[in-house]
């Protein structure tokens, strides 16, 4: 499983990189609000200068026409940048026109095998499921992402990617893994809670106090 860090945060973005454990970065309008400015653009160049792997960024428009123009603006800046689109009739037209233009698409906002599915067959490169919204709603949002992979094995002609995104805690990271889904978004915060494990600070402490009793023999 490829984990993407699911935040607009350079700061972030700069530190789980350097840990040579993120394949990509996944922003929102939510994500880039929070670190107060509007510019998508200057934020996303930045976002790509220092991930290699995939950015998804996501359009405002509603309407596909607009999608697609807003999107082929977005992709200009920057070879890695992947377009996020939402899950409705105008977005499944405009993933169809942008897969043809090879502009990768993440199909978002995903609640269903369904809406997941038709996302693939419209030619999107990922398609992200979002669980813990779904957990939220009372629903079982890894599930969802379980049915999604199984379905899209049926089909070996559809290449979408699964990711799993709105990821709450260390314990979707790890269903997300066991299911064998592409890919998870991980907020900066639960990725650095994957890292820790009281045990492993003890076991440095141990280790380290053994040492120096022997050192002060
Ligand atoms: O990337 C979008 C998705 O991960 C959002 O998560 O926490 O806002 O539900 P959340």
């Amino acid at each position: 499983m490829q984990i993407f860090l699911d935040t607009a945060n350079i700061d972030e973005i700069r530190e789980a990189a350097q840990l040579g454990i993120i394949s990509g970065v996944t922003t929102n309008p939510s994500l880039l609000s929070k670190e107060a400015t509007s510019d998508y653009e200057t934020v996303t160049k930045k976002i790509c200068s220092i991930v290699s792997g995939p950015v998804s960024v996501e359009v405002l428009s509603e309407d596909a026409d607009s999608m697609i123009e807003e999107a082929r603006a977005k992709a200009s800046w920057a070879p890695n940048v992947n377009i996020k689109i939402p899950i409705t009739a105008d977005g499944l037209r405009a993933t169809s026109a942008l897969s043809k233009e090879n502009i990768k698409v993440n199909m978002t906002l995903c609640f269903s095998e369904n809406q997941a599915l038709l996302g693939a067959l419209a030619g999107a490169t990922y398609v992200s499921i979002f669980v813990g919204r779904l957990d939220d709603a009372g629903h079982d949002g890894m599930q969802v992402v379980q049915d999604t992979v199984a379905i899209l094995d049926n089909y070996p002609e559809l290449d979408a990617q699964v990711i799993a995104a709105s990821i709450r805690h260390t314990i979707h990271c790890t269903q997300a893994a066991m299911i064998g889904v592409d890919i998870a978004t991980v907020p900066y915060k639960v990725l650095m809670q994957m890292i820790q494990h009281p045990m492993t600070d003890i076991g440095i402490k141990r280790f380290l106090a053994d040492w120096e009793s022997v050192a002060n023999k």
